[in-house]
């Protein structure tokens, strides 16, 4: 290692959503002379490398958190994973940081993503500098920061009243539906807003944090500025691969993105389908629909008659929930060779080779940070299907501040209906007024995210300031420290 060559150890929570911007985030870091070395559980280890790629550039400083076969969510307790992912991995941090100072490759600065929050306190403990990397949208990091600095008196039951809404500094009127949904009252995963809360109290009590946003400055204007001169939002987004914003670099370090460039049939398909006439459904790696939707979807996607690549992942078509009587199964073969003739259904696929097809028309999305950054970046409109967590924001950021896209309305049951499907696709899509200026803002922001990534772009620029910040202040207090 060069001398004062600038050392970050990252560290990532286990979740496709969260590995895919880290590692982006890590090659960012690389192209600045950055030596990276990725800290990660050994169940996210095993998804990249089975995934058939793992990146030579990085070290790897790996731990177990007892789950090495990874979270199954149906059958394990997710307070011990938790937990176990808490104690194990500071542990191990530790470890790391250590043995690095040891052998003359001291870490320069600890960056940690979201659900970590015990990850900034070993840095701190440990004297090194650190920083959050927020790989959601900052509007969402202000909802949360608000959230727990007293408007959360103001969200109460009454927040699905039609005439209800809540005004944030620096953000959109928000319904109840534009809320991130763990901060609603009706919000069923208990152990997730501690987490949040623990975070922003840790940062509360730092001097002025740094919160390293994966989103940029054109994009997120007001909602990047400083939050009550207590907290400093760095934009060093979009976190996609150059190859799909520049072409610099051809590599694309997504998970599974070279392996799925070996099994190309659905590329092959893509490339026999006429110029932006293809609907791309998927809706992240977490969220599996019910069988109702994704019967709704099969009747939607029939009605609009167009060409459709649909990513049902394999567990998602497993659980199959409520049984088929024996004529809905036979409804259900007629529609599925219905659907054959249309298009196709792959358990997964590299999106950002499917986003950057000229074949594609519009991305129909639970509007998951990656997918709604990644569809901004390759210029793809959408059609926002959010489900739970930032996606509900995400959503409304979409449809009102940006104009890339149409927000699905529920009916029932959470569950969007057929019709509803079919009308917003094809509004997306269609010859109208309303599609043809969601296109053409899906262009704008493709520019403008290209822009902010390149030398002497924005993002660029506030991540090559912010190393240099950080390495002339470890390099300082290393002094001190022989003084
Ligand atoms: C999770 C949360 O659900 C989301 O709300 C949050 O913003 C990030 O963490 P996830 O649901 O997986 O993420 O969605 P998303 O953020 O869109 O990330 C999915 C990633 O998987 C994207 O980078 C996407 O390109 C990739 N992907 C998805 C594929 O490469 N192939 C696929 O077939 C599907």
């Amino acid at each position: 290692m060069a001398q004062n060559q600038p050392h970050f150890l990252l560290i990532t929570f286990p979740a496709q959503g969260h590995i895919n911007p880290a590692f982006r985030f890590a090659k960012r870091l690389l192209m600045l002379g950055v030596k990276v070395t990725i800290a990660t559980t050994i169940s996210a280890h095993r998804k990249i490398t089975k995934a058939g790629r793992v990146p030579e550039s990085f070290d790897f400083a790996l731990f177990s958190d007892g789950f090495d076969d990874g979270l199954d969510r149906k059958s394990h307790d997710t307070t011990v994973f938790m937990g176990q992912l808490r104690t194990r991995g500071a542990q191990s941090l530790k470890q790391t940081i250590v043995s690095n100072t040891e052998n003359g490759t001291p870490i320069t600065c600890l960056v940690y993503t979201l659900l970590l929050p015990w990850a900034g306190e070993v840095a701190r403990d440990l004297k090194v500098p650190s920083a959050m990397l927020w790989i959601q949208p900052a509007s969402v990091f202000r909802v949360y920061y608000y959230y727990f600095h007293g408007y959360d008196k103001l969200i109460g039951d009454d927040c699905n009243e039609p005439s209800w809404s809540i005004q944030l500094p620096g953000l959109p009127l928000l319904k109840s539906r534009d809320l991130p949904s763990f901060c609603l009252p009706s919000n069923p995963y208990d152990y997730v807003l501690p987490l949040f809360k623990e975070q922003l109290d840790k940062l509360d009590s730092e001097d002025k944090p740094n919160i390293l946003v994966n989103s940029f400055d054109e994009l997120e204007e007001e909602a990047l500025k400083e939050i009550n001169d207590k907290i400093n939002m760095i934009a060093v987004g979009p976190l996609i691969p150059s190859a799909f914003l520049d072409g610099k670099d051809s590599s694309d370090e997504s998970i599974g993105g070279d392996l799925f460039k070996k099994s190309k049939e659905y590329v092959e398909w893509m490339n026999t389908k006429p110029k932006g006439s293809i609907v791309y459904i998927s809706f992240g790696s977490i969220i599996m629909l019910s069988n109702k939707q994704k019967k709704a979807m099969v009747q939607g996607l029939l009605a609009c008659g167009r060409p459709f690549l649909w990513v049902i992942r394999d567990e998602d078509s497993n659980t199959k929930g409520d049984k088929l009587e024996e004529d809905e199964e036979e409804e259900e073969l007629k529609c599925l060779e219905q659907l054959e003739k249309l298009g196709l259904i792959v358990p997964w696929c590299s999106q950002l080779e499917v986003l950057s097809h000229p074949s594609l028309g519009c991305f129909v999305t639970h509007c998951g940070w990656n997918s709604t950054l990644e569809s901004i970046g390759c210029g793809v409109p959408v059609v926002a299907f959010p489900q739970w967590t930032d996606q509900c924001t995400n959503a409304k950021l979409i449809e009102d501040v940006w104009g890339t896209g149409m927000r699905v309305t529920v009916i029932e049951d959470g569950v969007v209906e057929s019709e509803e499907i079919t009308r917003c696709i094809e509004v997306v899509m269609g010859g109208n007024e309303k599609g043809a200026k969601m296109r053409k803002n899906a262009m704008k922001w493709k520019d403008c995210a290209k822009n902010a990534m390149q030398e002497s772009g924005s993002s660029y620029m506030n991540l090559k300031k912010f190393v240099e910040q950080v390495n002339g202040s470890f390099a300082q207090d290393e002094n001190r420290d022989l003084e």
